[in-house]
């Protein structure tokens, strides 16, 4: 049979968390040999064919993608009939000296940009890698788990090996495909990839590129995203929109078990089992603008100062006044349907799962349903109770997390509701999601995630909204908590006009070696982030704890040299903490405290304190998260951390 295919442009409606469709279902029935389906390396690709030189164009997507991952990169282009190769270990930098040192051309190319996975980083395991004729070149998210089977075989006919990488044997294979079949264009090399792709088990999103077929780039998906951005004359491939907005916002994300032939004028989408395409065209809702630095130095502080904005994002046209509540129709879900609801469980990774823990106490305050929060990589190999009437929430902000999509998905599997909260638009999360909540941050290019952490605890306490008022929460309490949610992103602006202040308190602590951040109840969770913050970008050792619980351990780490962050706003549980803080201080710990603006009293307490303004209870840690993210901040630029690409981390964790 052959397969059904969809050429070009198709009017396209809106992914924005529709239902699964049946392609989901397909997968598991049609191919079962490929296991660990969600997990795939967070590297980035982008591909460009047209009119234009290649070059310039991937070396900006690169830089644009680099958040992904920056062990190394790399790219090959075609020109005159033949294929240009060019990779180095290091940054996009490093790439770009080597080609102003051997410039390439070529108006097709394909390029990426590592984390590396299966061989150090080094020139050779750089992609994109060849296959044996040298006429193919291919780059490659993800992991080819049976590539050791695979690259024994290859070498028993002959192959050799120039990289310990599994994508080298990928290209091997997609190689001896097109050298054992008939057809020597664009259709050999789709059915060579097909071929080498079935063979595959593991994760994967490629571009490949053949000196035979000057005028296509061939890419497939399989758990790791991939876009086809639509353009006049041209078009691009890449892991990630960013990488191409600026050229286009018209694009497509693909499907699992896509395989896309791309030419200038228009591409072409199969099925790796040959049944029929989905091709639906979505407009990316940002500009390239939104993902640059602007006059920030860097990508961290422009999104700590965009807070203001991206909480009214998070909350516009989602008050429905006439009834003191919120109005998230995404959720899919009825009234009555909410009613049901009698458990919540979210799940999350990161700073996701610590605005999960706010939201569990903003829920049960506010809606007094019970909520439990569940790492994703311990939930989805779990096998917690889950009945009719549970809700599962995945939180994510870039869609693409591994273990909350696969607990997105184990969910889904035994036949819950699953639904998320996520900020990046056609993300994988949001589409196989039954409903959810975009959190419409704008593009989080920061490796350490700030702004979708206050528009997350915005969504969640919208949430909570919403299910309060179908419960005990009268009319007036509601009308107040959206007046006082109204008010925050004032209020943060308030909080950011100390920068310069909690700059020279950065100074103070920045050489100390360890940390603790300490807060009660929905402050709890802001410590923790605190100290996440703090340690992913400045490598200073961090703890967070609930206050009261410190001196059932943690209280041990207190001396001279370790400072204490306490979060003690003027809450029903001030007094307590303050004792906390009595705590330390007679134990000779130094004291940053995050308190309540006209609280004259803790100054006489605590070395350094940074103000927040008066809020309620509930909606304090978004308030008290910023000064922790400023903090952090400052004190990383001031050991010259690379702020926004800390060692060892990538924006989007898509292993498990
Ligand atoms: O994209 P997600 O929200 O699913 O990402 C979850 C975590 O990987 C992420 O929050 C990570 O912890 C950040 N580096 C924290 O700043």
């Amino acid at each position: 049979m052959r397969q059904k295919v969809v050429i070009g442009i198709s009017p396209g409606k809106p992914t924005f968390f529709c239902s699964a469709p049946c392609f989901l279902q397909l997968k598991f029935l049609l191919l079962p040999v490929i296991k660990n389906p969600y997990d795939s390396p967070m590297c980035g690709i982008v591909a460009y064919i047209g009119k234009r030189p290649a070059v310039p164009l991937l070396v900006e997507g690169l830089r644009r993608l680099e958040y992904r991952g920056y062990d190394s990169a790399g790219l090959s282009t075609l020109g005159n009939g033949r294929l240009h190769t060019r990779k180095r270990v290091g940054r996009v930098d490093a790439l770009a000296t080597l080609i102003r040192e051997q410039p390439i051309d070529g108006s097709i190319g394909i390029s990426h940009t590592r984390w590396a996975t299966h061989g150090a980083p080094s020139d050779a395991n750089s992609h994109p890698h060849a296959d044996a004729s040298g006429k193919i070149t291919v780059v490659h998210n993800g992991v080819i788990e049976n590539y050791q089977a695979l690259k024994d075989a290859l070498v028993k006919e002959g192959h050799s090996f120039a990289s310990d990488t599994d994508t080298e044997v990928l290209a091997h294979l997609i190689g001896k495909h097109y050298a054992e079949g008939k057809l020597k264009d664009e259709r050999g090399l789709l059915d060579a990839a097909r071929a080498a792709l079935r063979q595959v088990v593991g994760t994967y999103g490629i571009a490949a590129l053949s000196s035979d077929c000057p005028g296509v780039i061939v890419g497939a998906r399989r758990g790791s995203p991939l876009v086809v951005g639509i353009g006049q004359g041209e078009h691009f491939l890449s892991s990630d929109v960013n990488a191409i907005v600026a050229h286009t916002r018209d694009v497509v994300y693909l499907n699992d078990y896509d395989l896309v032939a791309v030419r200038a004028d228009d591409f072409r989408v199969e099925r790796l089992d040959e049944g029929e395409a989905r091709v639906e065209i979505s407009k990316v809702a940002h500009d390239a603008g939104a993902a640059e630095k602007g006059d920030f130095p860097h990508y961290m502080l422009k999104e700590i100062f965009e807070q203001p904005q991206t909480i009214q994002n998070a909350m516009r046209g989602r008050f429905n006044r006439n009834e003191s509540s919120a109005a998230l129709g995404g959720l899919n879900l009825t009234s009555t349907e909410l009613r049901n609801v009698d458990r919540i469980i979210m799940t999350a990774c990161g700073t996701s799962w610590h605005a999960a823990l706010v939201g569990e106490y903003l829920i049960e305050e506010i809606a007094r349903v019970p909520c439990e929060v569940e790492y994703a990589s311990e939930f989805r190999y779990r096998n917690p109770p889950i009945d009719k009437n549970t809700l599962l929430f995945a939180i994510t902000q870039s869609g693409e997390t591994a273990d909350t999509l696969a607990a997105l998905r184990e969910a889904k599997r035994k036949g819950h509701k699953a639904l998320g909260i996520c900020n990046v638009v056609g993300s994988t999360i949001a589409r196989e999601s039954d409903g959810g909540v975009y959190l419409h941050a704008g593009p989080e290019v920061g490796v350490a995630s700030t702004k979708a952490f206050t528009a997350q605890v915005t969504v969640l306490a919208l949430i909570a909204l919403l299910l309060g008022r179908l419960r005990h929460l009268s009319a007036m309490q509601g009308s107040r908590f959206i007046q006082e949610l109204e008010s925050i992103p004032d209020k943060i602006t308030r909080i950011l006009k100390q920068h310069d202040a909690i700059r020279e308190i950065a100074a103070k602590y920045k050489d100390a070696r360890d940390f603790l951040f300490l807060g009660r109840q929905c402050n709890y969770p802001v410590a923790l982030e605190g100290a996440l913050k703090l340690k992913e970008i400045s490598y200073i050792h961090a703890e967070g704890y609930p206050a009261a619980e410190m001196k059932h351990g943690p209280i041990a780490l207190v001396d001279e040299k370790t400072p204490s962050v306490f979060i003690c706003p003027q809450d029903a549980i001030y007094e307590k903490t303050m004792s906390n803080l009595e705590e330390v201080r007679a134990r000779k710990g130094r004291v940053i405290a995050i308190a309540t603006e006209g609280d004259t009293a803790i100054s006489r307490k605590a070395d350094d304190v940074i103000h927040v303004p008066k809020t309620i209870d509930a909606l304090y840690p978004l308030l008290t998260n910023i000064p922790l993210q400023l903090l952090a901040y400052h004190i990383a630029v001031q050991l010259g951390r690379d702020v926004d690409k800390p060692r060892n981390l990538a924006k989007s964790v898509t292993v498990e």
